[in-house]
């Protein structure tokens, strides 16, 4: 009996030590599993936090982990709109510290793609050089009064000058960074560069004038603006002078690149379309060599623009300027017209060009002259007063 309760006893006591083992192994699995399970999740929190770092400046973070960064100011990153399209289009403020050469290659820019994201109406620009003041601006107000979505305007007055245009003019604010200009020197080229590529960076605008001080307009706005916008020509005056104030101004150095026959000379007075200006804001080699061998005695004012034009894209140009002025005189300058000279008459053979004929997309007309010069200050008064009668604005 005692051996089978010894035999009895022996499987029991076995199996008492099997479970010992089973509930132990149990346990070492069990804080196994806690320590992996410890070990994984806070591998999984680092990793975590690793990537709300990386995205905290986005829009991806989860709101409650954005550390502070330049966007927890704002209540969403989407609020700022760093490349606002409006002011890449069409700059609000005309005042940058960019050199002559980042402008002229900023300004160079075409864009590929042949639509316009944006409704584009094309403008003119009209461009002022002018040493300071502005003796006729009343008569330019008058002339764009109504018209403001259709042109652009801007100033290049000598540094340090400050035109005094009350804020609701349209010249308010349109002066433009400028430089120095010695009349007659190769700085005259260079403000007008300057101009146009100010000008450029504006997509809207189609057609550039350039105009001085003692410019008027001699019709109103909307026929100007059609006259201009309508036609595929540039009215860039370009022609070959063979006496010595032309070809006589030419220098042998320019050889090979400018060739005697390729000479020209036009007044300096342009109006031409974005893709002639964006040709000549992106040259530098043509002007290098005006600079250099057009000297005193040449004007590169009046021979650089139709030359590298005449070279380049004669078939863009109508080879005639809308800018009339007076040579009658003979001498170095043109006539200045007075108080005096001012009358309906006057300015009537102005805007039919005294009956005399001109091409305007290959058909004659007598409409050859949206703009005439030079009219000293004292004429304000007396083209105000016949304004609306003879030029219609
Ligand atoms: C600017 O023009 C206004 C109005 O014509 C005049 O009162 C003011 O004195 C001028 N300021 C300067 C600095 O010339
Ligand atoms: C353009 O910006 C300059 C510099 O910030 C400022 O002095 C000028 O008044 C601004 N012009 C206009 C028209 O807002
Ligand atoms: C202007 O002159 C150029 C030559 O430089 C010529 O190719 C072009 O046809 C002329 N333009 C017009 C409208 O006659
Ligand atoms: C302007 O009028 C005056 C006086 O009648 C005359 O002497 C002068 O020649 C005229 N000027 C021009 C440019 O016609
Ligand atoms: C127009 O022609 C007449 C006659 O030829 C001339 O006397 C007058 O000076 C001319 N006017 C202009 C503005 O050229």
């Amino acid at each position: 009996m005692a051996r089978s309760r010894g035999e009895k006893e022996e499987p029991e006591k076995y199996m008492g030590l099997l479970k010992l083992v089973q509930i132990l192994s149990f346990l070492v699995v069990f804080a196994a599993g806690i320590i992996i399970g410890l070990a994984t999740s806070s591998h999984m929190n680092r990793y975590f936090t690793r990537e709300s770092f990386l995205f905290s400046d986005s829009r991806y973070s989860a709101p409650s982990s954005t550390p502070q960064g330049s966007c927890a100011v704002v209540q969403t990153c989407d609020d700022i709109d760093y490349l606002n399209i409006d002011k890449f289009v069409r700059p609000a403020n005309l005042s940058h510290r960019m050199t002559d050469e980042q402008l002229f290659w900023r300004a160079s820019m075409v864009p590929y793609k042949e639509e316009y994201p944006f409704e584009r109406t094309p403008r003119v620009a009209f461009m002022f050089l002018t040493r300071g003041p502005l003796p006729l601006l009343p008569l330019w107000e008058r002339f764009f009064k109504g018209h403001e979505k259709y042109f652009s305007i801007y100033v290049h007055a000598l540094p340090g000058y400050k035109l005094n245009v009350s804020s609701d003019s349209p010249f308010y604010g349109r002066q433009i960074p400028s430089r120095n200009v010695g009349w007659g020197t190769v700085e005259m080229a260079d403000a007008e560069k300057r101009l146009l590529a100010n000008a450029l960076l504006d997509f809207s605008n189609e057609r550039f004038v350039l105009l001085s001080e003692s410019c008027i307009p001699i019709y109103n706005f909307p026929t100007v603006y059609k006259y201009l916008t309508g036609s595929p020509y540039s009215f860039v005056e370009s022609y070959d002078d063979p006496s010595r104030y032309g070809r006589g101004r030419y220098s042998r150095w320019m050889r090979p690149d400018i060739k005697i026959y390729q000479w020209r000379k036009g007044s300096q007075w342009f109006e031409m379309q974005r893709k002639v200006a964006i040709y000549i804001i992106s040259d530098t080699k043509y002007l290098s060599l005006f600079r250099k061998y057009c000297k005193p005695s040449c004007y590169p004012d009046e021979h650089y623009i139709p030359t590298y034009l005449n070279i380049f894209h004669g078939s863009l140009m109508a080879n005639r300027s809308v800018t009339w002025v007076d040579w009658s005189m003979l001498g170095p300058h043109p006539a200045m017209y007075k108080k005096e000279n001012i009358t309906e008459e006057f300015i009537q053979s102005l805007r039919n060009s005294n009956g005399s004929l001109c091409l305007y997309n290959e058909q004659r007309t007598s409409r050859c002259y949206l703009f005439a010069r030079k009219f000293a200050p004292n004429t304000l008064e007396p083209l105000l007063k016949i304004s609306s009668k003879v030029m219609e604005f």
